[in-house]
């Protein structure tokens, strides 16, 4: 077993004190992650735990901080304070730029896809392959096969297709699949089946357990209950800019999640500092 955060003795710069160990389990560790918007305080002393290879589902009401708290981790917003490690080490997420250098890979709501390319056009746009002047068109077609193929998304017809003319979750497919295509560790999602049906969600799903089959972590804000409990191996729950409960799956039911969400309470819920163990 490698050393808690809690038993770490190492002391951090403005976050809640304690490191993670420096051979840390985790992926991803925020130690009293802060951020405020003029008088607004989003996010309180938040601490939080990421694993390498699992789902954890972050939860909460509306405003509750959720989407500032991936923002942060992105490099959109820099924290007003707090600490980030990676995989032990200590390091600056500043900028979109110096997270994806660290393998961190966002798929937003809105998801940023162009509806007058193709699959492969959005896929590489900004990263287009060249080969002398021209553009590697074949190379980025047969990747662009080869990534969907590995993530099991078959309901594609052709990756000429204009993204315009896809459904949701196949539009939410290629933004995985586009968010994975580099050398991604860590892939965040917010919201990704607000606005998919009932087989598209379970399309994004089944996607999401993919990616943690393949060793990938993720991390996924949903409002969906019943989607959380299908795909989760850890909760995370945030109340009015506080992460007030983190853990195991199985230490959470539907009762014990929604008391957390509205109250910030639940007995017998784990503090969020057992995220740790
Ligand atoms: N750019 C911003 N400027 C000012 N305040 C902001 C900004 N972004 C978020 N906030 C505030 O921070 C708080 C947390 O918002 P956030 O968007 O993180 O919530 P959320 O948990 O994602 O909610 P939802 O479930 O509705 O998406 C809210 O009070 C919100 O008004
Ligand atoms: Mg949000």
């Amino acid at each position: 077993m490698t050393t808690t955060p809690e038993s770490a003795n190492s002391q951090t710069g403005n976050g809640s004190g304690v490191a993670p160990s420096k051979k840390s389990e985790h992926l991803l560790s925020l130690r009293g992650i802060a951020k405020h918007f003029g008088a607004v305080q989003a996010l309180k002393h938040v601490d939080l735990d990421i694993p390498a290879g699992k789902v954890t589902a972050l939860i909460g009401d509306n405003g509750a901080g959720k989407s500032t708290l991936i923002k942060t981790i992105s490099g959109i917003w820099a924290p007003t304070a707090g600490d980030v490690f990676w995989n032990g080490e200590q390091v600056k997420v500043h900028t979109p730029g110096d997270a994806s250098a660290l393998g961190i890979s966002t798929v937003y709501q809105d998801l940023a896809l162009c509806d007058n390319l193709d699959i492969v056009q959005n896929m590489y746009l900004g990263h287009e392959e060249t080969r002398g002047i021209t553009l590697d068109e074949i190379a980025m077609e047969l990747n662009t096969k080869k990534v969907l193929k590995d993530l099991s998304v078959s309901t594609v017809k052709s990756v000429r297709q204009l993204v315009g003319s896809l459904s949701g979750g196949q539009r939410q497919a290629v933004a995985v699949a586009r968010a994975v295509m580099r050398d991604t560790q860590l892939v965040i999602m917010d919201e990704p089946t607000a606005a998919l049906g009932v087989s598209q969600t379970h399309q994004v799903l089944e996607l999401i357990k993919n990616l943690s089959d393949r060793g990938i972590a993720v991390i996924v804000i949903s409002h969906n209950l019943t989607d959380v409990f299908k795909v989760a191996d850890r909760l995370a729950v945030m109340h009015l800019g506080t992460l007030v409960s983190s853990g195991d799956i199985s230490q959470y039911d539907t009762t014990s999640a929604v008391e957390l969400i509205t109250t910030g309470e639940s007995k017998g819920a784990p503090s969020s500092l057992a995220s740790s163990h």
